[in-house]
């Protein structure tokens, strides 16, 4: 694939990012701003100012420019590559990321939103969204299913303006996309001053700056884990926004449906659900009964099978308190891509209950 030739040299050192914001606050250097998330890393890493030198544009610049923001490549151009302890984020690579049975188990080396790797793949279109670029257009889905073009809360945007022309493909960012403003076209504007945000950690109020959004997800909120879960534990993870009930579109099932709106609904009917639950939180089932049991006896955070909460300042590492065991889309898919049909973490057409008993734990 053309894109894997393009850079993917990136690499990010915390400590020396953590130096540099050292040296910064005792005056070394004037300008006042800390490059938190991108560390020590030179400008021209990233960016060229006229795209030549010598007269040449340079081999590692890529065949598709001159790109936005005098960047070196696009957003697939540099999150490509395979995940290492220390490194930047990559979404895609050509070689089969390790991914195990849930993608959490040790030794595995995909990140929390999964792969597009298996949606680039033959008979991959149900395995991932098929973004712009990245892979072809989906040859069954022509629009999201369940569209309703809900809205941001923040900034009022909304995908395609509040309507998906059938054959759209998703982008990373945009109008047709998840990351940055869906007011902006161009993917680069839509995320503009993401990457120099030097976030980390909780982002807990909802705003309308990548910079401030979790995940540069306009409007979520949540706690970001500093690895992007390559390595999740109990004690270790991202902590996602759930609301119990509720139409708060700062959860991470309303940026879901943003696009796929019909599914984020909730519709129980007396006892008897008609759509599974999301945006419901599990402390409320009886005492004893099978919900309450997720993560066993001490309600311990299943980084297989994750829940949400009110709260995100933390990450959780026992549940079931109230407000903190709310089920999300991401529950049960990954945002990005899975080697399983319909971006499922587990193999649902295949072994059946596998993750569903982490929460229907007397079907098991
Ligand atoms: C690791 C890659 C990387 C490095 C290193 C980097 N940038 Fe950027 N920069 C980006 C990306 C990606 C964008 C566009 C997306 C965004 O704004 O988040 C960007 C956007 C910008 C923008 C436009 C958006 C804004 O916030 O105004 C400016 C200006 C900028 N960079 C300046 C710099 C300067 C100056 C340096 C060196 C001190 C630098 N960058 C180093 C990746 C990088
Ligand atoms: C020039 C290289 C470069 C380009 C181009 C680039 N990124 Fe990044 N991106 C990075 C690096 C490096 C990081 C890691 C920064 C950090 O540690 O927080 C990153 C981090 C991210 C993150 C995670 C932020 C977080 O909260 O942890 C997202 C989301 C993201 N990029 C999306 C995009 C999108 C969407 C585009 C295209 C519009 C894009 N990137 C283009 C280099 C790039
Ligand atoms: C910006 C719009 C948009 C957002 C936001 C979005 N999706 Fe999608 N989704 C689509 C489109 C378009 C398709 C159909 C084409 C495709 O697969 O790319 C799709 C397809 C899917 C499919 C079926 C894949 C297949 O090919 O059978 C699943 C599952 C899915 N999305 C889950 C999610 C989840 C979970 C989230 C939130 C993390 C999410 N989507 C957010 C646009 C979106
Ligand atoms: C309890 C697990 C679970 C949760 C929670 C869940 N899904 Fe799904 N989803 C599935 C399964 C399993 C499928 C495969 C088809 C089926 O069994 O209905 C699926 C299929 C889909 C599809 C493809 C539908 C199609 O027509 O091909 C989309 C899109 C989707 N889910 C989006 C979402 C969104 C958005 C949310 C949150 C609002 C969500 N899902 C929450 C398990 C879940
Ligand atoms: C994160 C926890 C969680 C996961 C994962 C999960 N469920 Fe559920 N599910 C629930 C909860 C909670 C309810 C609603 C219980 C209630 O209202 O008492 C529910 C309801 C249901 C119902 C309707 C039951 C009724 O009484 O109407 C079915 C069927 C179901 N789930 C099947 C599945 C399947 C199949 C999977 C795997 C694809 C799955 N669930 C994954 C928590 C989960």
């Amino acid at each position: 694939m053309k894109i894997m030739a393009r850079r993917h040299k990136t690499r990010l050192k915390k400590e020396a990012l953590r130096v540099a914001c050292f040296l910064l606050l005792v005056g070394i250097f004037s300008a006042g701003v800390c490059f938190a998330s991108l560390g020590s890393k030179k400008c021209s890493e990233c960016h060229t100012m006229h795209r030549s030198q010598n007269n040449q544009v340079m081999s590692e610049w890529g065949d598709d420019g001159p790109y936005a923001a005098l960047l070196v490549t696009d957003c697939a151009g540099c999150h490509t590559g395979a995940n290492v302890s220390g490194g930047m984020p990559y979404v895609l690579s050509s070689i089969e990321p390790l991914y195990g049975q849930t993608g959490t188990e040790g030794g595995t080396n995909t990140l929390a939103g999964g792969s597009f790797h298996w949606v680039t793949n033959a008979l991959g279109d149900r395995k991932g969204h098929n973004i712009v670029g990245v892979a072809s257009p989906d040859t069954t889905l022509l629009t999201p299913p369940g569209f309703t073009g809900s809205t941001t809360a923040i900034d009022n945007s909304s995908p395609g303006g509040g309507s998906w022309p059938a054959g759209t493909q998703v982008t990373c960012a945009g109008t047709y996309g998840c990351h940055g403003t869906h007011s902006e076209n161009l993917e680069t504007n839509a995320i503009r001053g993401g990457h120099h945000s030097g976030m980390d950690g909780a982002i807990i109020s909802a705003s309308s700056e990548s910079a401030k959004s979790y995940r540069m997800l306009i409007g979520v909120v949540g706690y970001e884990d500093p690895e992007w879960e390559l390595t999740p534990t109990a004690t270790a993870h991202n902590q996602y926004k759930g609301s119990d009930q509720s139409t708060d579109k700062s959860t991470i099932s309303a940026l879901c449906g943003r696009c796929h709106g019909d599914f984020h609904r909730q519709t129980g009917n007396g006892d008897v659900w008609t759509l599974h639950p999301v945006d419901y939180d599990m402390s409320h089932a009886a005492i004893g009964t099978e919900y309450r049991q997720y993560g066993g006896g001490t309600n311990q955070y299943q980084v297989a099978v994750p829940v949400a909460s009110n709260q995100v300042n933390l990450p959780l590492s026992n549940v079931m308190q109230g407000g903190d065991s709310i089920i999300t889309c991401i529950s049960c898919h990954r945002a990005h891509g899975s080697p399983y049909e319909k971006l499922l973490r587990w193999d649902y057409a295949g072994s059946s209950g596998a993750g569903c008993v982490y929460c229907h734990t007397s079907k098991s």
